[in-house]
């Protein structure tokens, strides 16, 4: 008799497989770390073939840690980074070329093209996204253009676009022998070639970026059978699929408007509930879809995305060989008793939301002969604490609502220190839940919904439990101090590149 829920949380750091119970509990989980390729400065690619086997493996792992085997699993389900994109051939299963990782910066040019024509305020009108490198079109323009013979393949449905989504989908349920081409609607959200209101491809856009529509997709939801997966889970139902800040609103059980929640990964995405109309942000947020949930009406939310939080910490860790491993950041930074005046803003794909500056790089502010590493990695977190305040204050202005807390989640967010300094920032309580895997237990809740492991969206919701509540404790004219301070060193990272 099927017991647990699987759910293959595929990041952008890593892949992990994570096991659930019916009482929403985490039985065992297993993680692999895939290469992230830097070609060219502001370039990023992923091996989609190499996050395939990882996904694999994890599966494996994680199984054998909890002495399962694929039987006990009622359903999986798969969350994954967004926007990531790639093509791969339809009779062989070979990806064309490496994924072009969201945080990729080579679609710059084509970026300024199009604002060019002026067709930024339809492109957002219709998809709730700003011109950017950020999302999948241009990524997808770019393949087309660049790999040889990319275009005709498209053209006649030989070479297949997807986002990590889709590609895990069409492998897991049979690959090159017959696996399903879908994408559930919160990913196809982040394309930017899909109409928020109709959730269906949008023809004008499809022609604006003279993308074929044979190479795409069919849009499903986020949570129905989707098919059975072939080896390693033969039989067993993938049926829910979100993307993983959307994934992570469902774990959190923001189900209501104006529910948000931030998490702190590779970078950092706060995402309000707002319910079931799109709201059209004026603060430089995106418009997203929140959920889809089988054939109940779509919910929709509002997004502050900051591409570089956890991310800093990595490049700490491996471009300057400061710590050896990234939980050793809150150590080092306890070295100190404050930032010493050290500001880093971590511009390195350009500012996202809510300034959307895709000429701003990354800087270090305020050094001194005084400042040393624990002052560089104070700064470091500090980074992902004032870009969230920004956003927040965002959301507010958007929405009209006081954010009363903050529900936080992601790897970062078990850092003490961060939270802390979050909570003074923003001057209201920033609240943790005893899991912080609420990306993966959103897409189990998705995938045991379709198939009634779970009974309702509110019964899982249910499942949620505050592990720790930070207070604010900092006065006013030292938070507004910091802010000023910080909103300078910003100022300085602009209209560099
Ligand atoms: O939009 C990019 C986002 O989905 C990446 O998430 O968790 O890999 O930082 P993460």
């Amino acid at each position: 008799m099927p017991q647990v829920i699987g759910a293959i949380d595929q990041g952008t750091t890593s892949t992990r497989f994570v096991i659930v119970d019916e009482a929403g509990e985490i039985r065992a989980f297993d993680q692999r770390e895939h290469a992230q390729i830097y070609p060219r400065p502001g370039w990023v690619e992923h091996d989609a073939a190499e996050i395939l086997a990882n996904t694999k493996a994890a599966i494996a792992g994680a199984l054998e840690k909890a002495r399962l085997s694929p039987r006990d699993l009622a359903a999986v389900g798969a969350t994954n980074q967004r926007e990531t994109s790639l093509l791969w051939d339809r009779a062989t299963g070979a990806p064309l070329h490496n994924a072009l990782v969201w945080m990729d910066t080579r679609t710059q040019s084509l970026v300024d093209r199009f604002a060019a024509q002026g067709v930024g305020d339809d492109v957002r009108a219709k998809t709730g996204l700003p011109l950017a490198t950020y999302f999948s079109a241009l990524k997808l323009v770019w393949l087309i253009k660049n790999i040889p013979g990319a275009r005709e393949k498209a053209e006649r449905g030989e070479a297949l676009f997807g986002t990590i989504d889709s590609w895990l989908i069409w492998n897991l349920t049979g690959g090159a022998a017959g696996g399903r081409h879908v994408t559930d609607a919160t990913n196809a959200s982040r394309t930017q070639l899909m109409n928020l209101s109709t959730l269906d491809w949008d023809d004008a856009l499809l022609s604006l970026f003279d993308i074929p529509r044979a190479c795409l997709p069919e849009i499903v939801s986020s949570s129905e059978v989707y098919g059975p997966c072939v080896d390693p889970l033969p039989g067993v139902p993938l049926s829910g699929a979100l993307g993983d800040q959307h994934a992570a609103l469902l774990g959190q059980a923001c189900l209501s408007p104006g529910a948000a929640k931030n998490t702190y990964g590779t970078g950092c995405f706060l995402l309000m509930n707002t319910g079931e109309t799109p709201h059209v942000s004026k603060a430089g947020l995106l418009t997203t879809l929140g959920y889809k949930l089988g054939a109940a009406k779509p919910t929709y939310a509002l997004e502050g995305s900051i591409a570089i939080a956890g991310a800093l910490v990595q490049w700490l860790r491996d471009n300057l060989g400061l710590i050896s491993s990234s939980h050793e950041i809150e150590a080092l930074a306890k070295t100190v008793p404050d930032n010493g005046g050290v500001y880093f803003v971590p511009a390195f794909s350009g500012l996202y939301a809510p300034r959307w500056r895709g000429d701003a790089r990354g800087i270090i502010a305020g050094l001194t002969r005084f400042s040393n590493k624990g002052h560089i990695a104070r700064a470091a977190l500090e980074a992902a604490a004032y870009q969230t305040r920004e956003v927040l204050a965002a959301m507010e202005t958007d929405s009209g609502v006081a954010i009363r807390d903050l529900k936080v989640d992601g790897g970062m967010a078990a850092n003490d220190l961060l939270m802390q300094f979050q909570s003074d920032l923003l001057d209201a309580p920033v609240v943790r839940p005893r899991h912080l895997e609420t990306t993966s237990l959103g897409a189990a809740y998705a995938a045991g919904l379709a198939v009634g492991f779970f009974k309702s969206v509110e019964d899982v919701a249910q499942h949620w439990r505050a592990e720790r509540r930070f207070e604010p404790a900092m006065t006013s004219d030292e938070r507004a101090r910091l802010i000023a301070s910080w909103e300078k060193a910003v100022e300085r990272s602009l209209g560099w590149a």
